[in-house]
């Protein structure tokens, strides 16, 4: 796996397009130097990036298929509205070519481009944010069709406990609810956080942050640990937020570790070589365990080799703890402690609580500063997370873990059915899911275009799923087996069956 500097290495196809439509002769987006790939690079609109950037005075190529971005835009969300397409679909006349990055540079900032400096253009728009990949939502993948079942979406089936959420009902016109809280976050959740940390996850030197959900915790984390341009290492197929929270806090130069095919785990001898020969040393090493999209789970020593690693190295090593309660086959959770780990949790999946936004940051108390700085980030994004979202969290954790786990339970047989029906393709395509709510999915190699596949399945199949580019595994889907109860995930296994049944004999037939 390659180093992916994700500003430079993909231009942009929005502003590659929108500066060849409003410049002439085209204009870089990007006038700064290229110095890596990621392999099989597909983004969010299914155009293939081919860049070879070896050399400053780099070639960049970029491949537009107009029909198929056209067939994808009502599929993908990001910065595209309708009244876009219709733009796009002119630009699926223009025929972009390489061009050479320097002799336009001054083109780039002078006159030509005027009308990209205009207010209420794409070029008054921040680059960290365009160059951000775009997050595939689900609903925009469903959109138009109204038949379809959702495999697509992390989440699980159940509302939050039943008891907690009528204790909600009672306090909505406390005045306490429609205020401000503390930063960190309501004294008795944190109080109650402690506890569970210590019991549960045996965390006894970590202190805590409640935030809106674990993905504002990463983002946290992200801008209280790594400045722009430093170095960090995630393992592919990575969690797409992730990804994208490096990307838009100017954090470019992501390396992207292998995982080993058949477990998934991530590659520690790669690991260990690049915090060795990396300078400078990336700054912050990130998992999620169990995994998404993968759905594998680290071993305990595998962990603690890797956590050994960072602290050597002097690297942060950050855990996504959101599936801890989603374990099978026997399998336990845990979680590692050092003064250069944190941890996350979520409330989103365990508690059925995704639309209330509320999970937490674990970190060391032994960490100086970090807790200020911590607050810093925390009171200029939320201020707090949300007051009533907190009751609940606080009211939910009285219905323990065992709630949480009589639910899981029921999982398996959701998992049963998914695997049965992606049989057929093959023996060995199926890997992952012994924690968290996924499955992870190779395509036939000859129909490996996971964009094409996803489309085609939710249009003919009535059936969504996630294209594994999203989370840098071109060639795979990924399958969750938390979102529908077991009556629906039947229907919605034997529409995949057919589906990938056909995929497989017949090809992508229309
Ligand atoms: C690994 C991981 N982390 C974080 C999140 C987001 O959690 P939250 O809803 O708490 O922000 C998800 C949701 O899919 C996830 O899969």
């Amino acid at each position: 796996m390659g180093r992916a500097k994700c500003g430079e290495t993909r231009p942009s196809f929005l502003s590659q397009c929108l500066s060849s439509n409003f410049a002439a002769p085209l204009t870089p987006p990007l006038p700064r130097k290229h110095v890596g790939s990621r392999e099989g690079l597909v983004n969010p609109w299914g155009n293939q990036l081919v860049t070879d950037l070896r050399s400053s005075e780099v070639v960049v190529c970029e491949f537009f298929n107009p029909n198929l971005l056209s067939s994808l835009l009502p599929s993908f969300h990001g910065f595209l509205g309708s009244p876009l397409e219709l733009f796009f679909g002119l630009l699926g006349s223009l025929n972009l070519t390489a061009y050479p990055t320097s002799p336009v540079l001054g083109s780039w900032r002078g006159e030509e481009v005027k009308e990209e400096e205009e207010m209420g253009s794409f070029g008054r728009l921040a680059r960290r944010a365009v160059e951000t990949d775009a997050p595939v939502m689900v609903k925009e993948l469903l959109r138009g069709n109204k038949d379809v079942m959702s495999l697509a979406q992390g989440v699980v089936y159940w509302q939050p406990p039943e008891a907690a959420l009528n204790k909600i009902k009672e306090i909505v016109w406390e005045p306490s609810i429609s205020k401000y809280g503390s930063d960190d976050g309501l004294p008795e959740l944190r109080e109650a956080l402690l506890e569970k940390l210590r019991r549960e996850n045996k965390l006894t030197n970590s202190s805590v942050m409640v935030t809106s959900g674990a993905n504002q915790a990463f983002v946290n984390l992200v801008l209280t640990l790594c400045d722009a341009g430093d170095s960090v290492v995630m393992f592919a197929p990575y969690y797409f937020n992730s990804y994208m929270s490096f990307q838009m806090t100017g954090v470019t130069d992501i390396l992207v570790g292998a995982s080993n095919p058949e477990t998934l785990h991530p590659d520690v001898d790669w690991l260990e070589k690049t915090l060795r020969e990396n300078n400078p040393i990336p700054k912050l090493v990130s998992v999620v365990n169990p995994g998404n999209p993968s759905g594998a789970f680290i071993p305990k020593p595998m962990l603690q080799k890797i956590s050994e690693l960072c602290r050597n190295a002097g690297a942060w090593l950050v855990v996504d703890n959101t599936y801890e309660y989603f374990m099978y086959d026997g399998m336990e959770h845990y979680c590692l402690e050092g003064n250069h780990i944190v941890n996350l949790f979520s409330f989103s999946k365990a508690y059925g609580m995704m639309g209330w936004r509320v999970g937490y940051i674990a970190y060391p108390n032994e960490a100086d500063g970090l807790h200020a700085q911590l607050l810093k980030v925390q009171d200029n994004i939320p201020i707090c997370a949300s007051i009533v979202g907190q009751r609940l969290a606080l009211y939910a954790l009285e219905a323990g873990p065992e709630w949480i786990r009589e639910r899981v339970r029921d999982l398996v047989k959701n998992r049963e059915l998914l695997m049965e029906a992606m049989s057929p393709l093959g023996e060995d395509a199926v890997k992952g899911g012994e924690g968290a709510i996924y499955l992870w999915a190779k395509l036939p190699e000859k129909c490996s275009d996971d964009f094409e596949v996803v489309r085609w399945l939710a249009n003919k199949h009535g059936v969504a799923v996630i294209p594994g580019s999203a989370s840098g595994g071109p060639g795979y889907i990924r399958v969750s087996f938390g979102g529908l109860k077991e009556s629906d995930t039947r229907l919605a296994a034997e529409r995949l069956r057919r589906g990938l049944q056909e995929l497989v004999t017949e090809g992508m037939v229309q």
